[in-house]
């Protein structure tokens, strides 16, 4: 296959498909579709603190987060996801004891969230924004359903300079560019967290947990995408190390007028 047709097909690539929550689980851990597994969620709100509180997931997956969250710091949670199969199979796969403690949603992320405003005193997202074009249009909504002095917490992926990425459909965020987007939807207080280096250490456990799950996913999925995702991985090492690609946690705040 020549270059320019495997980047097509890797563009027409949806992974977000119940067939690939096997492949999730094996590479992440269990119900999640991102890097770090349960270290990386207490990372995400190493300085925070959250227990107790009523949160939005925005993109919550298959729950993983927003199950660890309610569990451990006995927070209220509600998950909100543009595919209404991840909502079925989180709510299919809530533990028993916290189904008092967690509900999720499906939306069109063309329409707005589904709550009354000054809903939430925590809106957060793991490793989805990347995602999302109109960041304007997501943290105008964010903004509305936080409580006054409500936080916004964000792990995500930025660049040192605004581009889209080859080989993925991501959209590419400065820290310039991400801080006029929460300045001018009304967050203030924004802070920015280099956590690289754990990422970086996060993507090297997972290339260990491909290769250790790599008879299984060859024959569940085809050897293909096993080179896919393990090249994927690798270039995002490379990546890191070369500061093109920061993971980065950004706190904000609802500013109170
Ligand atoms: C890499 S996964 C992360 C899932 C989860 N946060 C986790 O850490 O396990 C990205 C998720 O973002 C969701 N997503 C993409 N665009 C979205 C949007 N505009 N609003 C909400 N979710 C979105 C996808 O459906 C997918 O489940």
């Amino acid at each position: 296959m020549n270059v320019k047709n495997k980047k097509q097909k890797l563009h027409d690539f949806d992974p977000y498909q119940p067939n690939n929550i096997p492949l999730y689980e094996a590479i992440y851990g269990k119900n999640l579709i991102s890097l770090g597994g349960l270290a990386a969620i207490d990372n995400m709100f190493s300085d925070l603190n959250i227990r107790g509180l009523k949160a939005l997931d925005i993109g919550f997956g298959i729950g993983g987060v927003a199950f660890y969250l309610a569990e451990k710091y006995k927070m209220k949670v509600t998950g909100i996801e543009i595919h209404p199969w991840m909502v079925e199979y989180a709510r299919t796969h809530t533990p028993v004891g916290l189904l008092n403690s967690l509900e999720f949603h499906t939306y069109n992320s063309n329409g707005s969230f589904p709550y009354d405003h000054e809903t939430f005193d925590l809106v957060y997202s793991k490793g989805v924004l990347n995602h999302v074009a109109d960041k304007v249009g997501l943290f105008k909504q964010a903004n509305t359903v936080l409580k006054p002095n409500g936080l916004f917490v964000i792990a995500d992926w930025i660049f040192p300079i605004a581009a889209t990425e080859n080989l993925a459909p991501l959209v590419c965020e400065t820290k310039e560019s991400y801080e006029q987007a929460l300045l001018n939807t009304g967050f203030s207080e924004i802070s920015f967290r280099d956590d690289s280096k754990l990422f970086l250490n996060y993507a090297k456990e997972l290339l260990t947990q491909l290769s250790n799950n790599q008879t299984f996913i060859k024959q569940k999925y085809g050897e293909e995408l096993f080179l896919i995702i393990q090249k994927q991985h690798e270039d995002l090492i490379e990546k890191i190390q070369q500061h093109q690609k920061i993971a980065t946690r950004i706190v904000s705040k609802k500013t109170s007028y």
